[in-house]
């Protein structure tokens, strides 16, 4: 064996080698993802984290190196010296960002060899189950390293942002007490302490704001959070935010700061240029308008409220929901003549699956509609709706009539549904919307008691104070989330820094003193020590990374993420543990 690297020095990055390079010597490491002979010459395509670098072998190497490129296969570790050219006339490959040129080869060394990787680099639709077995050899994928890559890039230009803006890094325990974000908590047993447990923090929530309390006054962390709940393409039980409190602010304050942080991001990471300030949109005028908090707005096909013109509904079922207390809405798909009657009858599955119970359509002609409820409807009626909705010729209409919870959904779902079937989104859209004026808190019907929307510790209005006995569902929480494309990819604030206040809060979700106490004590002792006014916010930022990389499922993003069922598959986490581990912390599995 020769001692190529100890003695040798990489001069480039296979990605990195151009065409400035032409006739250097260069030292590359890679891996081979695909050797090819062609009658004496061999070829091999040279990868690293930078990209593909195209190796050429003749034949007048000689047997040290020729030879030895005989034995090159998939997913080798060499070390190659070479001579950089251009490749010949009519060869360049335009699908490689190196493809203008090749490295001829005068010495190599195969580093390592491999098994015969469990899947092709080059294939496209490698099972994921597969992937994730192997998520060492998936992460040398381009695809994929280029997602950490960037996720990398985010990480730093976050550090940056909020160091430029005097904000301390702090960070805050693993091992701790429930905090009440809302999901399941992960559990972890005390060996010391029998029959006790910590819990994984679903946020530094309660942390940060005793930082406040303690004088810290901006803080920021980039903090794993651990939240067990039904996981979805948007969802991992362990997650990353971007943890922030500020205090002496108000809500616009710290609108200001992460929308900074936001240009900073895409400028970074994109050189994309975010036009600032970001719109908003009051909690119900989001629900009213898209049917959802978290709407997409890259795309129209606004809800249009029809109550008051169907409520004398020709149409019976409408004008009894109307009187019912319920509500008849509709969206417009702008010439979707290309929806079949077929197609127009199969969207009312998309609608079910949120409880509606029907889904009424019409295809707007010249002169009438085609639709099953025509018939039904006082022609002034059919008349107002097309005036009402703006509809013209090849637009077609879609109605749900139902309570007001299951009309929002269905018409919310059912427009996201259509803006991606008609291709009404442009991939390259930004659109950022804060969403505020949440209700405080919501009727749970399985608990049979207000909960908080956001958590307990956010500040109602305080002119919305009198109404929390009266009518608890109208207090409104100051309280935003940033939401972009569709996908809410941050929330926070203001939080209740008077003790007086949060007592008040506490009752109206029906704990008690002695609950509260028990649950989070220290924060309200805290609160008793001269606690400033403070507020602040936490991105998902898998989610952000997610859109930054136009990443179908957040385990594109994390490198080593979790399946649907919470699992590990290569490290086949979670496991069994002995009963010597379990008998230390005295537990028994029944
Ligand atoms: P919240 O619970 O809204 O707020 O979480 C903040 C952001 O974290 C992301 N997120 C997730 N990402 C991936 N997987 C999950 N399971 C998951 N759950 C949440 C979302 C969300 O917007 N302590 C408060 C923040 C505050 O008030 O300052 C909190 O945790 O993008
Ligand atoms: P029917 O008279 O029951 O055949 O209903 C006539 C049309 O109204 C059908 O296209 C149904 O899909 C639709 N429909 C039924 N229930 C609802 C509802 N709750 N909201 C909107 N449309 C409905």
């Amino acid at each position: 064996m020769s001692q190529f690297i100890s003695t040798e020095k990489r001069t480039h990055y296979c990605g990195q080698v151009s065409v400035s390079d032409d006739g250097r010597e260069v030292i590359l490491f890679g891996w081979a993802q695909r050797r090819r002979d062609h009658g004496g010459v061999i070829f091999v395509d040279l990868r690293d984290r930078e990209g593909i670098v195209q190796i050429v072998f003749n034949p007048e190497a000689g047997e040290s190196v020729h030879g030895e490129a005989h034995k090159i296969r998939n997913e080798y570790v060499l070390a190659v010296k070479g001579k950089v050219r251009r490749r010949p006339e009519g060869m360049d490959n335009p699908n490689l960002a190196t493809g203008q040129v090749e490295v001829v080869i005068s010495k190599l060394e195969i580093l390592n060899e491999s098994k015969t990787p469990p899947f092709s680099f080059d294939e496209e639709d490698i099972s994921e189950n597969v992937r994730l077995k192997y998520r060492y050899l998936d992460l040398r994928r381009p695809a994929v390293q280029k997602n950490l890559i960037l996720r990398s890039k985010l990480a730093i230009a976050t550090r940056q942002y909020f160091n430029d803006n005097g904000f301390i890094e702090v960070e805050t325990p693993f091992l701790g007490k429930s905090t009440p974000e809302g999901a399941r908590d992960y559990l972890v047993p005390s060996r010391i302490s029998k029959g006790a447990f910590y819990a994984l923090p679903q946020s530094p929530q309660i942390f940060k704001q005793l930082l406040m309390v303690s004088g810290f006054d901006r803080y920021f962390q980039i903090a794993k959070c651990f939240r067990d709940e039904d996981l979805r393409a948007d969802r991992q039980p362990e997650f990353t935010q971007i943890d922030v409190e500020m205090s002496f602010i108000t809500e616009e304050d710290i609108m200001q700061m992460m929308e900074g942080l936001m240009k900073a991001i895409f400028k970074a990471c994109l050189n994309r240029d975010l036009p600032l300030p970001f719109p908003r949109l009051k909690y119900a005028d989001a629900i009213n308008r898209y049917g959802k908090d978290n709407p997409d707005i890259r795309f129209g096909m606004e809800i249009v409220d029809l109550t008051p013109i169907v409520k004398n509904s020709g149409f019976k079922l409408f004008a009894e929901v109307a009187a019912a207390g319920g509500v008849v809405k509709a969206i417009k798909a702008d010439s979707a003549a290309a929806l079949s009657r077929k197609d127009l009858d199969g969207l009312a599955d998309v609608v079910a699956v949120y409880g509606a119970k029907g889904l009424a359509w019409a295809k707007v002609n010249a002169a009438d509609w085609t639709s099953p409820i025509f018939k039904f409807l006082k022609p002034e009626e059919a008349a107002a709706i097309g005036h009402t909705m703006n509809a013209r010729e090849g637009d077609v209409l879609f109605f749900v009539a139902d309570m007001p919870k299951v009309v929002h959904d269905a018409l919310g779902n059912l427009r996201l549904h259509l803006g991606k079937r008609l291709n009404l989104i442009d991939p390259d859209a930004l659109a950022f919307t804060w969403i505020t004026e949440f209700p405080l808190m919501e009727y749970s019907e399985t608990e049979k008691r207000y909960v908080s929307t956001h958590h307990p510790f956010t500040s109602p209005f305080l002119e919305d104070i009198p109404l929390m006995t009266t009518d608890p569902g109208k207090v409104r929480a100051r309280a935003y989330d940033l939401v972009l494309n569709g996908s809410e990819i941050g929330g926070g604030s203001i939080r209740i820094h008077r003790q007086d206040i949060q007592a008040r809060v506490f009752s109206a979700l029906g704990l008690s003193e002695e609950d509260a106490k028990g649950k989070f004590g220290f924060l309200l002792d805290a609160l008793e020590y001269g606690a400033p006014p403070h507020g602040g916010l936490a991105f998902g930022l898998d989610r952000l990374t997610m859109i930054m990389t136009r990443a179908e499922s957040i385990r594109d993003v994390i490198a080593f993420p979790k399946t649907q069922k919470a699992a590990c598959l290569m490290s086949d986490a979670p496991s069994r543990v002995s009963i010597e581990q379990l008998m230390e912390l005295s537990l028994k599995i029944v």
